[in-house]
């Protein structure tokens, strides 16, 4: 049976490698593509996901979303994937252009019309929130929503206590796991260290020779740089397609448990931190919102690594 699936993206250099995963696997059908801002400007999220599109050689609809925060300033993560995301390797311009209409109207019309469909969300939680509070209807249409952010009580990659997509829009977050949704959160833990792959590992992808093995490690150049930079070694860290694969085969998730999480808005130094009642404490004292929420978020605590990677290899291939 074919899945529909629905990707929500800032896109930069593991987004599009997520992408092209959702476009190459067998029984997905991508319905559509949101982009909200994130990685880069709004602008360059859209020419990156227009050009991923193109390598693929697929046509799916894209539009464009929110271009900052709901009550913030837009954050940007250039100095880790790059001035224009892709690695600054000279990508694009596309040649595609974008749907008309505002992403989060479109997210609302996709999921109406496809109920039960799966939602990937890989980049900050704006037009999911803008979509939710429009529409609080497609809550129960959405079958999965498998959100790549937070980390799960654990370090963040932003701050000390946050994850990027948490941290750049975290009253959207909030809004969007308080939302009764049914969020599977996949963590910035989860795709760190064994997770990512080392130089052997991508320059083995790189070898397949596909346009899409290509581009996929090709636009990893600020990337590999950026941590080669930081930790002496030069590896890839892969959140999105971490994401995307569990959306893919649920089982890649070996453990999760299903928690209360609150993400804080309001603190400086926590401001989007996920915070996971692991022993569900809160949820018992507070009979109020908080029990009703009580184990809404499914967190995916482990994944399979080595299916993980085969599953990105068979889908660059
Ligand atoms: C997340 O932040 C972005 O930089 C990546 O695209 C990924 O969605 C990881 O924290
Ligand atoms: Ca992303």
């Amino acid at each position: 049976m074919v899945r529909t699936f629905i990707i929500d993206t800032d896109t930069a250099s593991d987004d599009a490698v997520a992408i092209l995963m959702a476009l190459q696997y067998p029984d997905v059908e991508v319905a559509g593509i949101t982009v909200v801002h994130g990685n880069v400007p709004l602008h360059q999220c859209l020419a990156n996901a227009l050009f991923t599109l193109e390598v693929a050689g697929v046509d799916v609809p894209v539009w464009a979303g929110a271009d900052r925060p709901l009550l913030r300033p837009a954050s940007t993560a250039q100095a880790f994937h790059g001035v224009d995301g892709l690695g600054d390797a000279g990508y694009g311009p596309p040649s595609r252009t974008p749907e008309a209409g505002h992403g989060a109207d479109a997210l609302i019309d996709l999921v109406r019309a496809n109920p039960g469909c799966t939602l990937v969300t890989l980049g900050p939680l704006t037009n999911v929130a803008l979509a939710i509070s429009r529409a609080p209807d497609i809550v129960d249409c959405i079958g999965r929503c498998v959100v790549m952010g937070g980390a799960a009580n654990t370090v963040g990659n932003v701050t000390p206590a946050a994850e990027f997509n948490i941290w750049v829009d975290p009253d959207a977050a909030a809004i969007v796991f308080r939302s009764g949704l049914s969020v599977e959160m996949v963590g910035w833990e989860l795709c760190r260290g064994d997770a990512g792959l080392s130089q052997d590992e991508y320059e083995a992808l790189r070898a397949l020779g596909t346009p899409a093995a290509k581009f996929a490690i090709g636009c990893q150049a600020a990337v590999i740089r950026a941590i080669a930079d930081m930790e002496g070694v030069p590896s890839i860290t892969l959140p999105d397609p971490v994401a995307m694969a569990v959306a893919l085969e649920p089982e890649i998730c070996i453990r999760s448990s299903r928690h209360l999480v609150e993400v804080e808005t309001t603190s400086e130094l926590t401001r989007g931190m996920t915070v996971v009642d692991a022993l569900d404490v809160a949820s018992r004292r507070d009979p109020g919102p908080a029990w009703e929420l009580a184990r809404a978020v499914t967190v995916c605590r482990e994944v399979d690594i080595p299916r993980w990677k085969s599953l990105l290899r068979t889908c660059l291939a």
